[in-house]
């Protein structure tokens, strides 16, 4: 397997001219890893990096679109300097992903921002939830009819230790491999779905499928086992950027890192055929999502 990762030299949050290649790239699925760009933790945010952070109950601390923390726990001092960190992520992950895919200004709609402090050996979790098996990202609730999910990672663990990530093969493999055992669409359950809120719009074919990848990866402990995969390390003081709903991955340890997601609108990539939405739509055959069905 080609390396995974496209290591780029870059040190600065304000690359000014992007080059074709790196969207190329990160539309093939390869991660962009920047191993000189790291995200400055101030020396009166050095404290918040710890587990506690974290209010009971929550994964992440994070910050919506609309500027609110959530998850963090109690302490309105450590809160506004938490805040302010992870606002100053944002700003620069944003310049960053601006500077490298040039064709996506204007286009990127911003969700919300996180602060990561747990670590991820210690995640006990349901084979669906757990992110150390190897999946590609898929929101059960919010279904996203072929929007992009672009993430920018930072690790900003403070005694040197790694994320460690491991990346599986291309998108399309994946889905050759997956998709003739995924359970088929029904109109029917979406809309029941949808009308007992638990999506928040009607779940398209193209999301059915995508969760379908999703939790049929993690089920399969062969797969996860002795299927195609590259172990990848991200040092403290790195970044790396892919498209996770495009990328597989599974983060197997690591503590502190800072997350920023974006979406593209479906069809906004520069070469669209490589998305996930033209791949499963190629292999299916038919239209997966803009489909008006009669009510
Ligand atoms: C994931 O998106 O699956 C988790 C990434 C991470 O925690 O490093
Ligand atoms: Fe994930």
């Amino acid at each position: 397997m080609d390396s995974p990762l496209v290591s780029l030299d870059l040190n600065t949050w304000h690359p000014g001219q992007g080059d074709p290649a790196w969207t190329g790239a990160v539309e093939s699925g390869r991660v962009l890893f920047f191993p000189r760009l790291a995200f400055e933790v101030l020396p009166a945010e050095r404290s918040l990096l710890r587990e506690s952070m974290l209010a009971a109950g929550s994964r992440n601390v994070s910050l919506d679109a609309a500027g609110v923390l959530k998850g963090a726990a109690e302490g309105a001092a450590d809160q506004a300097v938490l805040k302010a960190m992870i606002g100053r992520f944002r700003a620069q992950a944003l310049q960053l992903v601006e500077g490298l895919f040039p064709t996506y200004r204007g286009a990127l709609r911003v969700a919300p921002t996180s602060f990561r402090p747990r670590r991820v050996e210690t995640r006990a979790q349901s084979v669906r939830a757990d992110d150390k098996r190897l999946h590609v990202d898929a929101f059960p609730t919010r279904p996203n009819h072929g929007e992009r999910i672009l993430r920018v990672f930072a690790n900003v663990n403070p005694d040197g230790v790694p994320r460690v990530w491991r990346v599986g093969s291309d998108f399309e493999s994946v889905a050759r491999q997956f998709l003739p055992r995924a359970k088929p669409y029904r109109l029917w359950q979406a809309r029941a779905l949808q009308a007992l809120h638990v999506t928040k719009s009607l779940r398209s074919e193209y999301d059915h499928d995508m969760l379908q990848l999703h939790d049929g990866m993690k089920r399969d402990d062969d797969y996860q086992r002795n299927g195609a995969q590259t172990e990848v390390s991200f040092p403290t003081g790195s970044v790396w950027v892919c498209f996770s709903d495009q990328t597989v991955h599974a983060a197997m340890s690591g503590q502190f890192m800072m997350e920023q997601t974006l979406h593209l609108p479906a069809g906004r990539e520069a070469s669209r055929a490589a998305s996930p939405l033209a791949i499963l739509t190629r292999l299916a055959g038919r239209p997966l999502v803009g489909i008006s069905y009669p009510t």
